[in-house]
């Protein structure tokens, strides 16, 4: 192989191990400036709470469907206070399936935010 085919493949798996790079997802990326509610919260509690806070038969009569229950029930910390407990607690929200770090710095600076319904 001569020098310049050699640098050509050299150059070329560089410029692919960048743009694979970029492209890769990067599980330490956790974005949580500028929260939106609609954006950010209502998909997280869809996901991990709607199960059972949903609009219908909400378990403890916590709808978190409903943008002034959420608010409410985040400014007197209660969801803040749950969604932080250890797994062997089991008043741990969700039950036995703690939320990431990244989700709840996320539900953290949106209360801090002021919980707007953004
Ligand atoms: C598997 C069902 C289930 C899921 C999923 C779930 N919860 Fe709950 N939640 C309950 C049950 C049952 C209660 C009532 C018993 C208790 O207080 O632990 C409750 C109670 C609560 C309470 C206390 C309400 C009060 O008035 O004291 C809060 C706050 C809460 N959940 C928040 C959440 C949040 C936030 C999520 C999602 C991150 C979530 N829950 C996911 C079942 C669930």
């Amino acid at each position: 192989m001569n020098t310049r085919t050699s640098f050509k493949i050299y150059t070329s798996a560089i410029f692919c191990a960048l743009i694979m790079h970029s492209c890769a997802y990067d599980e330490n990326e956790c974005v949580v400036v500028d929260v939106s509610y609609s954006n950010d919260i209502v998909p997280l509690l869809d996901e991990k709470c709607g199960s059972c806070h949903g609009a219908s038969y909400p378990e403890a009569d916590l709808n978190l469907t409903d943008y002034e229950v959420v608010s409410q029930t985040a400014n007197n910390s209660k969801i803040i206070h749950r969604i932080n407990l250890d797994l062997a607690d089991d008043q741990l929200m969700p039950p036995n399936s703690p939320l990431t770090d990244c989700q709840i710095d996320l539900f953290t600076n949106w209360v801090e935010q002021g919980a707007l319904n953004n």
